[in-house]
């Protein structure tokens, strides 16, 4: 959610925030603006209520550049998406731009007005410029000038701000919101993740929370409360430059759904032995920590929880460890009562999603032990969590998450084999062949249903206009279900819902009607009698049954009016093959219906507020 972006050097700044602010465009948001300032301290701001190439358009009609600048993608909270509530927003000494929440700002608004500083939107930012403008004032310095405001606002933010009369100069500071920094030969920049900056630069470096850092063309330098300066040197980061671009693909979604093989593989093997046996010694962790608690609280948002709901089922099957799934909006104000010692596991792809970050606070609070599977390398979650096991499926652009998920459900099932041969509920032999099935057979079967898009495409084709449309499973079907029951409605906006198969009777039955679709899953053959008499209770009201079952679901079509036969897979791992033909069945059925699949109306990628 929001964007930010900044740069000072040797170059025009206008170009090179207008592409930045293009590439951050996936986070979310509905209004842009831009702030330039020439080294004489000239400041033009150029802002509108609506997409990048509308600013694009208006800033390149005016004829002014210079050497530095920010920008700013925003994702409205305080206010509507209007010109006047975009950022940057001015004071009488600083421009700034800001991500995140100010939550006393109502307060610091009163304050600031009677001591004669005019609001002229209606946002939370403001009150942060005249904020910042008022400590720079007294204090006639840009660093304790921040460290200063910082003590008055209370929530969340990452802020790049220009102080016009300071040649060359952009300073920044974060708390619970993310924003790096780094460095090219032609200069420096600020972003809020790093593939926005990938077309320029590699060498990041990661501002730690409440640090004033300022950016020339010179470098970075961090300045520390005591007054010190310290010159930074930034890191390479391990992206490619194509980990940016759509690489041909029609869009990211489908880049992303074409890199989950590779990317479960990875997630799997990366945690295997030479014996075939799981190992997270990698990931730094001993192995006291798989005996050092009693059950596993999940916490996440979203796609996060259903990889959670997946996650639960494989850990409770192969090592009888309780697990409970927790939506972090809610686990971070009720979370549930426990018994015994429980680890509290943060699942998040961005790493920095307010709810689950929360979450996870509230449970280190609790005296919890803590740890996160992430993947955003050095994002909040990951730096808060006593330990990080990293998902590792790269930089995941379309809102959708799609790889993000599958890997999140790769790390999981591998906790659970790791847990049950720690735990002693799986032999060794069973945990090799589980580890071959995740790591070899489980994407080999994943680019299988890539290849056959053709297929889903005629399933999608037969139901692209439904105005409602079911997902039921049972077992593993079940969690998979919730997913690819999410995927559909957050880009086709199709409604969905999805359902343990043998709870449709309980209520929802009441709603299909001839043709309503129903998507069915049989992926596990203990439950292929009971899945048959579900299909069979919808198709007695006239459903239109989709059903997608490994190929020794028997006689499938008496039961589906469309079929698509997975491989035979572990079933414990089915979601992983499962979902990602609904991938591709929702992403098919958002193009038949025009969607913009990338950007789903009203969704942001990284959800950075409450
Ligand atoms: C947003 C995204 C979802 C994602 C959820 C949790 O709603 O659109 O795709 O599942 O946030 O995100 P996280 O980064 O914490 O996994």
């Amino acid at each position: 959610m929001c964007g930010i972006i900044g740069y000072t050097g040797s170059r025009k700044a206008k170009k090179i925030l207008l592409d930045g602010l293009a590439s951050l465009e996936y986070r979310g948001y509905d209004s842009a603006g831009i702030a330039l300032c020439d080294a004489d301290g000239a400041l033009r701001t150029i802002k509108c209520g609506g997409r990048v190439s509308e600013l694009a358009s208006k800033a390149n009609a005016i004829d002014f550049d210079a050497n530095r600048g920010i920008g700013h993608t925003r994702w409205a909270t305080h206010g509507g998406p209007t010109e006047a509530n975009a950022h940057p927003h001015a004071s009488k000494r600083c421009v700034i731009v800001h991500n995140g929440i100010i939550d006393n700002c109502l307060e610091l608004r009163d304050e600031l007005s009677a001591q004669g500083y005019t609001f002229v939107s209606d946002t939370d930012t403001e009150a942060a410029a005249h904020l910042i403008d008022r400590e720079y004032a007294a204090l006639g310095d840009p660093a304790k000038a921040l460290y200063s405001a910082a003590r008055y606002l209370c929530g969340s933010y990452a802020i790049a701000v220009i102080f016009p009369e300071r040649s060359g100069e952009i300073w920044a500071i974060r708390r619970d919101n993310p924003l790096i920094a780094a460095t090219s030969a032609d200069g420096a920049f600020l972003a809020s993740d790093i593939p926005a900056l990938l077309a320029h630069t590699r060498m990041i470096y990661r501002p730690k929370e409440n640090e004033v850092i300022c950016i020339t063309e010179a470098g970075i330098t961090k300045h520390n409360t005591d007054g010190t300066v310290e010159a930074i040197v930034p890191e390479e980061t391990e992206l490619g430059v194509t980990a940016a671009d759509k690489d041909g693909y029609d869009h990211f979604m489908l880049k992303e759904i074409h890199e989950q093989p590779d990317a479960i593989r990875r997630a799997a093997s990366h945690r295997i032995n030479s014996d075939m046996l799981p190992d997270f010694s990698t990931d730094g962790i001993s192995e006291e920590f798989w005996h050092s608690f009693d059950s596993i609280s999940i916490i996440a948002c979203g796609s996060a929880t259903h990889a959670g709901l997946v996650g639960r089922y494989v850990i409770e099957k192969l090592a009888g460890v309780p697990v409970t799934v927790n939506t972090a909006s809610e686990y971070r104000y009720d979370p549930p009562a426990i018994l015994g010692k429980t680890l509290a596991l943060a699942i998040s792809q961005s790493g920095e999603t307010a709810d689950t970050l929360a979450g996870l606070r509230l449970a280190k609070s609790q005296g919890h032990p803590t740890a996160a599977i992430i993947n955003a390398v050095g994002s909040a979650i990951a730096r808060e969590a006593d330990c990080v096991i990293y998902t590792g499926a790269g930089p995941e652009i379309a809102v959708a998450t799609t790889k993000g998920y599958a890997t999140q459900v790769a790390v999981l099932c591998m906790m659970g084999i790791k847990l049950g041969v720690a735990r002693g509920t799986l032999a060794a032999d069973e945990a090799a062949r589980l580890c071959r099935s995740l790591s070899r057979d489980i994407p080999a079967y994943v680019s299988e249903i890539i290849g056959r898009r053709d297929e889903i495409r005629k399933l999608a084709v037969a139901v692209k206009d439904a105005d409602d449309l079911y997902f039921i499973g049972r077992g593993p079907d079940c969690p998979a279900a919730t997913e690819c029951s999410l995927k559909l409605k957050e880009i086709s906006y199709v409604h969905s819902e999805a359902y343990a198969a043998g709870e449709l009777k309980h209520g929802t039955l009441s709603l299909v009607e001839e043709g309503t679709p129903v998507v069915a899953l049989a992926n596990d053959s203990r439950y292929f009698d009971k899945m048959a008499g579900n299909i069979r209770e919808v198709r007695a009201r006239g459903g239109y049954v989709t059903l997608i079952c490994t190929d020794d679901f028997p006689h499938p079509t008496e039961y589906g009016d469309s079929i698509f036969v997975l491989p035979k897979t572990e079933p414990l791992f089915s979601p992983l093959v499962s979902v990602a033909a609904c991938q591709i069945l929702s992403y098919e059925i958002a193009l038949l219906r025009g969607c913009d699949v990338d950007h789903p109306r009203n969704l942001a990628k990284s959800v950075t507020v409450e």
